[in-house]
């Protein structure tokens, strides 16, 4: 059989929103599908790869051998996750929409409605991405940047500031790029800030695309 561009590497890949729980019902979380992060395993998985598809709570099902899935819930779940699999990655992308913060204290019986406000304390969860920069060995590293201003300027920013090899920009401002949708329009940025801006496509030619961003440059 002919030699696959990923046959023999190890990936890991976040997916998917996190889920902040308020009580034991109640969560803080996003609109992220995971549908993006998702795509790119299945692309990884038929390039060649053995895949980990760390993913928070989404709709989708994976039916492929080469990719295992863990689910988890919190952003400290996927963050615990991740690093317990980092170590003998090849490459990692971060595509989670990782919340930012979560409540402070999680209650442990569901907070009843009373007169007034309800005022809810929120502390920072851990960068996983950053801390995943941070430990960087062999790995190739890849982040994502969702950005509303400035996006160039702020997504080189993130590239150097989380000791990123690459970042794919997703703009809002573009039709049909980002959340939910079944489109993406990317703009791939290299660590030598190489730049490299696609067309709108469907998530799976964009998912072939950023592989082959990254396979071009793990094999130079
Ligand atoms: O700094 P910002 O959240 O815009 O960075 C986005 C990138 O960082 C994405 O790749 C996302 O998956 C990752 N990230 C993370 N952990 C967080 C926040 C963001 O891995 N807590």
């Amino acid at each position: 059989a002919k030699e696959l561009p990923l046959s023999g590497k190890n990936v890991l890949i976040t997916a998917g929103p996190t889920h902040e729980a308020i009580d034991p019902v109640r969560f803080l979380g996003n609109r992220s599908s995971g549908t993006m992060g998702f795509e790119l395993a299945k692309s990884a998985a038929n390039l060649g790869a053995k895949v980990t598809l760390i993913s928070g709570p989404t709709n989708l099902k994976v039916e492929n051998d080469r990719i295992k899935l863990i689910r988890v819930t919190s952003a400290q779940e996927m963050y615990d996750a991740s690093h317990e699999h980092y170590k003998t990655m090849d490459v990692a992308i971060c595509a989670a929409a990782v919340a930012d913060y979560r409540p402070k204290q999680v209650a442990a019986e569901k907070i009843k409605k009373k007169e007034g406000d309800l005022k809810i304390e929120l502390e920072r969860n851990p960068d996983i991405l950053f801390s995943l920069g941070e430990l960087k060995q062999k790995q190739f590293l890849v982040g994502f940047a969702l950005e509303t201003e400035n996006e160039l300027e702020n997504a080189k920013g993130k590239l150097q500031r989380k000791n990123l090899d690459a970042i794919v920009l997703n703009s809002l401002k573009d039709d049909g790029a980002g959340f939910g949708g079944t489109t993406n329009k990317i703009t791939f940025i290299d660590k030598n800030l190489d730049i490299k801006t696609f067309a709108l496509k469907t998530k799976p030619e964009v998912a072939s695309d950023i592989w082959e961003e990254i396979i071009s440059r793990i094999h130079a």
